[in-house]
């Protein structure tokens, strides 16, 4: 299967995003094996009857999406079969000299010994039973207390009943929309959110309407139009730290969207991937709403994303609710990596981890602050870069994929008619050491500093 000229005109935007758009479509469908080679560039203009070039910007930008991987020119080929994520994750893991700043994970801080001397001790009393039986739905009591323990940190007082153990934050998203929302329910989401959060919520068919955010973070007023719009029943929100803006709520908005959380009698379901993070915070929306606020998250981000340990906290009277649920979908969460997490932290170990993540984040910033002249917040792992005036976002990933520096589409990130933003977000975790993310931020800086090459003239 290849690509047709009828693909491709007639669509009202330049040439070369309707080729990128007409690759995607068919490798979604699977036309083009994983692997399968591209027709020269030559070839497929010929065939499409546009110029090389604009074939060549095809080629990169579908790169930049995570479709193809190779060296335009030299041989393109097909990834891994796309899917909304894959758009996003995939684009760092094109060749071994690309700078990912698409995925955002802390740098890997535990040595393997570390990681399997810890993973032993934690297995050495009990493991054999941990294997060997089925676990509670809601995880082992000393699970969830561990847990307690932990939230306690960021002010948030919890019994061990009221907190429930999950793969990640994904699933405590879908266990706690299942257990407390009715199909095709309106979830109001911040107009420029985790997409993964999105399109989970779309996948189980609930609706999602954006909400418009400023510098603080969700606009109390906007909340409660789209209430009475929308008709919603639930407010999506991350509320430290967001992803993608890096914004973190100040107390004073907080009680605001409280309060509106309350007139409304909504669900309020408090993303808290990033709270471990910095240094200091606000308290969380589930200690100030404790009947209306449901918290998740995870360790993801402040220890080890390869744990997939998340975990609800959540009012004592949703609790059955959220247990079915959580049955419904998982059964219940593999106990290995909470009995690793919940050996780190009786052992001090998992501050030692945090410890280092903090550390690297730090430095992290400050190169970002030296090479771009601007850095994420405190304890942020991602930075929301707006871009000069010269360039939109999608012309800035583009070129930067060219030159070997892979970020996600910004898009990614808006719900609905939101408009796609004009900044990018860089993930400064994901490449593995300092000076191989400085030379990266400078190439995106000598991006920068320039303005966009001309686009092909279009006649
Ligand atoms: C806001 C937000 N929530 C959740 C996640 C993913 O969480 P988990 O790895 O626990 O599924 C991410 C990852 O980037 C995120 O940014």
């Amino acid at each position: 299967m290849s690509i047709e000229r009828t693909d491709i005109h007639d669509q009202g935007r330049p040439a070369y995003r309707a080729i990128a758009d007409a690759l995607e479509r068919s490798i979604g469908a699977g036309d083009f094996a994983p692997g399968e080679r591209l027709p020269p560039v030559r070839d497929m203009a010929k065939k499409l009857g546009v110029t090389v070039g604009t074939v060549n910007r095809a080629y990169v930008l579908a790169q930049s999406r995570g479709l193809l991987t190779g060296e335009v020119g030299r041989g393109t080929f097909v990834l891994k079969r796309p899917d909304r994520q894959s758009r996003i994750r995939l684009a760092g893991e094109n060749s071994a000299n690309a700078a990912d700043l698409v995925v955002n994970q802390p740098p890997v801080v535990l040595s393997d010994a570390e990681a399997a001397d810890t993973a032993a001790r934690a297995l050495a009393t009990g493991g054999a039973a941990l294997l060997g039986r089925y676990p509670p739905t809601s995880g082992l009591p000393e699970h969830r207390a561990a847990l307690a323990a932990w939230v306690a940190r960021i002010g948030l007082t919890a019994q061990p009943d009221q907190i429930l153990l999950t793969a990640g934050v994904h699933s405590a998203l879908a266990v706690t929309a299942l257990a407390c929302l009715r199909p095709g329910d309106t979830v109001l989401i911040d107009q420029l959110t985790y997409p993964g959060a999105r399109d989970l919520l779309g996948a189980l068919k609930f609706r999602v309407e954006p909400v418009a955010t400023d510098e603080h973070g969700l606009m109390p007023d906007s909340v409660e139009t789209a209430v009475r719009v929308f008709g919603a029943r639930a407010l999506f929100t991350c509320p430290t730290l967001q992803n993608p803006t890096a914004i973190t709520m100040p107390d004073e908005r907080r009680q605001q969207i409280a309060e509106v959380v309350e007139r409304n009698d909504l669900l309020l379901v408090e993303d808290d991937i990033y709270g471990h993070l910095p240094q200091t915070r606000p308290i969380p929306f589930a200690a100030r709403l404790p009947k209306h606020a449901i918290l998740v998250s995870g360790m993801s981000k402040c220890l080890a994303p390869g744990l997939r340990l998340g975990y609800i906290v959540a009012p004592p009277e949703r609790v059955g609710a959220i247990t079915t649920a959580l049955h419904d979908l998982l059964v219940a969460a593999s106990p290995l990596p909470a009995a690793l997490f919940t050996w780190w932290l009786n052992e001090g170990f998992a501050d030692e981890i945090l410890a280092r993540i903090r550390r690297q984040i730090a430095l992290r910033r400050e190169i970002a602050g030296s090479v771009l002249g601007a850095a994420p917040p405190e304890g942020s792992l991602h930075q929301w870069l707006p871009l000069p005036s010269s360039w939109t976002a999608e012309r800035l990933v583009e070129e930067a994929a060219r030159i070997g520096v892979h970020l996600p589409r910004s898009d990614v990130f808006a719900v609905g008619r939101t408009p796609p933003p004009k900044a990018v977000r860089l993930a400064l975790g994901s490449i593995a050491d300092e000076e191989h993310l400085r030379m990266a931020l400078r190439r995106l800086r000598g991006l920068l500093d320039q303005s966009p090459p001309r686009a092909a003239p279009v006649i």
